[in-house]
Order: C-alpha cells, then structure tokens, then sequence
C-alpha cells in the first residue's frame, strides 16, 4: 500500500510521506473524506485549528478507533499552533483544544503554523482592527514559543514538534536555542515554487520539508474570488510539460505533480474531499519518472506563492511575515 512508504524524522519517529491535507475541507465533507482516506489506506492526516474541521475529524478517528480497524499507533495526526496563540502560555492550553476536539490523547506532531503572531480575543479568535486588519502581537518570540513547543514532547502530548512557513533564518534562530530541533517545516512546495534553498537547508539541517499546495491549491481560486481578492493563479494540471509526462506514463497531472515532490524525499498533504481523486493522490508508486522528467519538472520553476496569507488582511504588518 502506497501510504506504507515512510520518512524518519529527527525525533525517530516515522513519518508517512503522503498525508491528507484538509485545509479547504468544510466540516460537512470531511468527515466522510476522513473515512474514504483511511479505507484506502491513508495513515497521516493533517488539520490545524483554523480549518475549523478538527471536531469532524475526531468524530472520524473516534469511530475509526472505537471500531479496532485502526489503531492510534498506525495514524500519524498533525495539528497546528494558530497565529493568535502563537506564544509561549498559550502551547499547551491550545494543544489541549486541539487534543480535545480530535478526540486523542497525543499528537504525532504539533506544528508551529506560522512565524506570525497575532492578538487573540478573549475566545482565542484573531483580533481585528476598526479596519479588519490582523492586531500584530510583537511582545511573543519565536525562540520562547519553541521552547515551550519542546516541553509538549516530555509531557506526552506530542511525539514531535515542528514549524510551518518558517524561512531560513527564522530557522536558525529557533535552531540557536533548541534541544529539540523543528523534525518538519511545512511549506508550500509545488513545481511552480521550489524553494531550493530552503529545502537545501532543511535537509542539511535534518529537518523533512512538508510539501502543502503540492498541487497549487486550485481551490484558492473560489476562496478568493468570493473574499474579492482579484489574484491569477496558476493551474499546474494545464503546465504542457506536466500533461506531456501524465500522458507518457498513463497518468494523471497530479499524480506527476505529486510523484516528483516525493521522489526528492519531501512529504506531500494533497488536500481532497473527492473519493476517486483521493485515492489517485495516494497511488504514485507504480510509475516512475525518469531522470529526464524530473529535471523538465525541476526547471518549471516560477517563484510563484499561490498562499501568500492575502486572506488574513493586516498580516504584512508583522516583521516575520517573509511572504
Ligand atoms: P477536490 O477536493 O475537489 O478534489 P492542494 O492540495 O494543492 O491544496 O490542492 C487541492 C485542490 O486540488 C483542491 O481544490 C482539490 O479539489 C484539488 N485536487 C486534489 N486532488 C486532485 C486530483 N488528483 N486531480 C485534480 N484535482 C485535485
């Protein structure tokens, strides 16, 4: 079974390659995504609290669980710190949120979900200015939240702990004063972006790079639309180069798209509530791209951000948005 393909992370622990990504996926549909996943063989599933769907997700895991066809061992469960809890008191409370939600009592891994910090409400929410722009919160320090990110692994709630869009030198920074060093930096990775030098840099540093948007987040474009941000955004199943090598190999774009992430030893969480696209997205073992391919695939590259955080109005006011 494809999922069965696992990386080691620095912390020991394995890692599978392919994950479900669930960001975009409303409540409604995720919970019955979850299931098709794990019948066709995903393990590793990842959430954070801003997706607003980790309750439809536990009550999935809870049955999955409860029914003994999986066990808690078997599943490799992400979440992630949310901006307006990006600080060292708020860790373990927040964690605790998530872990209630799911219905775990652990982690596999716990995910820093972004440099930024902002302002919370009374009830966690983001705070917004009198023009709805995110309230920068610059007293937290990326160097104190990981600190309180490593105390998460001796208590138990979390096997490892890792960052997400963090760029080199907020790494090194995190890296100066941990005794746990991050195992994952999820970032956006895709043909159309990269990111050499940082993928370099984690892997010099034994840090897996989580690939999301691993197939340009198509989805993004109706979110957009619908909160009047007017931004092309690229569609890397049409990149002739990508049809060219599906159609040689009898498969599909995204497939490609995924297989060639993979192939440099980067894990993928391909979002999708859809059955038969779901289980295509885990099937892409059973071809290979030749060196020839890969190199096409590798020169595609456009330096082009589809997430560049435009929907959390306010966020470029933070000195650690890099976007
Ligand atoms: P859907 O959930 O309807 O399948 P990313 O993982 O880069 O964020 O991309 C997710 C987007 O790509 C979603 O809009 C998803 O839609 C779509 N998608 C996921 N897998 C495939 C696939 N195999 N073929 C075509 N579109 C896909």
């Amino acid at each position: 079974m494809a999922s069965n393909q696992f990386l080691t992370l620095n912390s020991g622990h394995k890692m599978p390659i392919i994950g479900l990504g669930t960001w975009q996926a409303p409540d409604s549909e995720v919970e019955a995504a979850i299931d098709v996943a794990l019948e066709a063989g995903y393990r590793h599933i990842d959430t954070a609290p801003v997706y607003l769907n980790e309750k439809a997700i536990g009550r999935a895991l809870k049955r999955w669980l409860d029914s003994g066809k999986v066990k808690r061992e078997e599943l490799f469960i992400v979440t992630k710190l949310p901006t307006a809890a990006n600080r060292a008191r708020d860790v373990e409370s927040t964690l605790k949120k998530s872990l209630a939600d799911l219905q775990l009592d652990y982690v596999d891994i716990y995910l820093i979900h972004s440099p930024v910090t902002a302002e919370a409400n009374e009830d966690g929410s983001l705070k917004f200015d009198a023009d709805g722009l995110m309230v920068p919160d610059l007293s937290a320090d990326i160097t104190t939240t990981w600190t309180a990110m490593e105390k998460l692994v001796s208590s138990g709630l979390a096997k490892s702990v890792g960052v997400s869009n963090f760029d080199q030198e907020q790494l090194e920074r995190v890296l100066k004063v941990a005794k746990i060093p991050p195992a994952t930096n999820q970032i956006e990775h895709h043909v159309y972006l990269q990111q050499r030098d940082l993928v370099n840099f984690c892997k010099a540093k034994g840090i897996v790079i989580t690939a999301y948007s691993p197939l340009g987040s198509k989805g993004l474009i109706k979110v957009n639309a619908s909160a009047g941000i007017n931004r092309k955004l690229p569609d890397l199943f049409d990149i002739p180069e990508v049809k060219e090598i599906a159609a040689a190999h009898g498969k599909s774009p995204a497939q490609v798209l995924l297989r060639w992430i993979v192939d440099n030893g980067i894990v993928i969480i391909p979002k999708s509530t859809n059955p038969e696209r779901l289980k295509q997205n885990l099937n892409v073992f059973d071809f290979k791209l030749t060196p020839e391919e890969i190199a096409k695939l590798s020169t595609l590259d456009q330096n082009f951000r589809v997430c560049d955080w435009s929907l959390l109005r306010g966020v470029q006011r933070h000195p650690e948005y890099r976007f």
